[in-house]
């Protein structure tokens, strides 16, 4: 209960080639910011949504959430040249009341309602937790000129997807000293473990994929369909 949301989307969607950001095109006839801002507006936890937006993406985010008539949205707030600053000038937005922030990527509308208020239940105990899914490959890591250094056990590793949620004072103090030591994560949990803090790895979603080539704009319909389908 009581939640603030941050929703990153101040990206310019470069892997996808469109000649907007990506979170503009259409999934199902309607965008795919929208599709994620629905997700929110709808789940009973979420108090405040916050998206943050590139200069000249404002306008058309503007004007998308009131034609999909997104209510929980205090602000549409100007993001940075990095997710992670964007995340921060995000948090930074929300009412200071807010006391628990939920971060999820623009780019992932196809998370469920369903698995979104288990993911909010779940982490209720733990001051910083995300969702995080096992990995079908087998991952190597390697030098610089393509060489295996080594194989980790695939059992314990996890494919890292958002909503990530934390208390709002550890997310906060977390981006303000990375900023300042220029520590700079490939997501938020990170920030928190470069703390020291720990964070807590929950079930993801299968098909709570980063729309992020266009690939993955057919594989979305694809679910939709089903999801459809299956109604
Ligand atoms: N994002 C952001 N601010 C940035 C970069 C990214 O708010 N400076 C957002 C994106 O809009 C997206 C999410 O973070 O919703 C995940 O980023 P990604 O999938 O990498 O999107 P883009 O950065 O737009 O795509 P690309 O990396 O291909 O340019
Ligand atoms: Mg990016």
């Amino acid at each position: 209960a009581r939640i603030g949301v941050v929703i990153p989307a101040a990206g310019q969607g470069k892997r996808m080639g469109a000649a907007c950001n990506k979170l503009f095109l259409a999934l199902a006839g309607r965008p795919i910011l929208a599709h994620t801002l629905a997700l929110f507006e709808a789940s009973s936890q979420v108090e405040e949504i916050v998206v943050v937006g590139s200069e000249e993406d404002l306008a058309n985010i503007r004007t998308l959430i009131q034609e999909y008539q997104i209510k929980k949205v205090s602000q549409v707030t100007l993001g940075g040249k990095e997710r992670q600053e964007s995340v921060f000038a995000g948090v930074k937005a929300l009412n200071p009341a807010i006391q628990r922030v939920a971060v999820h990527d623009g780019a992932r509308p196809l998370l469920t309602l369903e698995e979104l208020n288990r993911f909010f239940t779940e982490s209720e105990e733990y001051s910083a937790a995300i969702m995080a899914i096992p990995l079908k490959d087998t991952i190597k890591r390697v030098d610089e000129k393509g060489q295996v250094l080594e194989t980790p056990p695939r059992e314990r590793l996890r494919a890292v997807q958002t909503p990530q949620i934390f208390e709002r004072e550890l997310l906060e103090d977390a981006h303000r000293q990375c900023a300042i030591e220029g520590f700079l994560g490939t997501d938020d949990a990170s920030l928190v473990e470069w703390l020291g803090k720990p964070v807590q790895v929950l079930d993801g979603m299968l098909e709570n994929i980063k729309i992020t080539t266009p690939e993955d704009l057919w594989i979305a319909e694809s679910i939709l369909k089903k999801r459809l389908r299956k109604r």
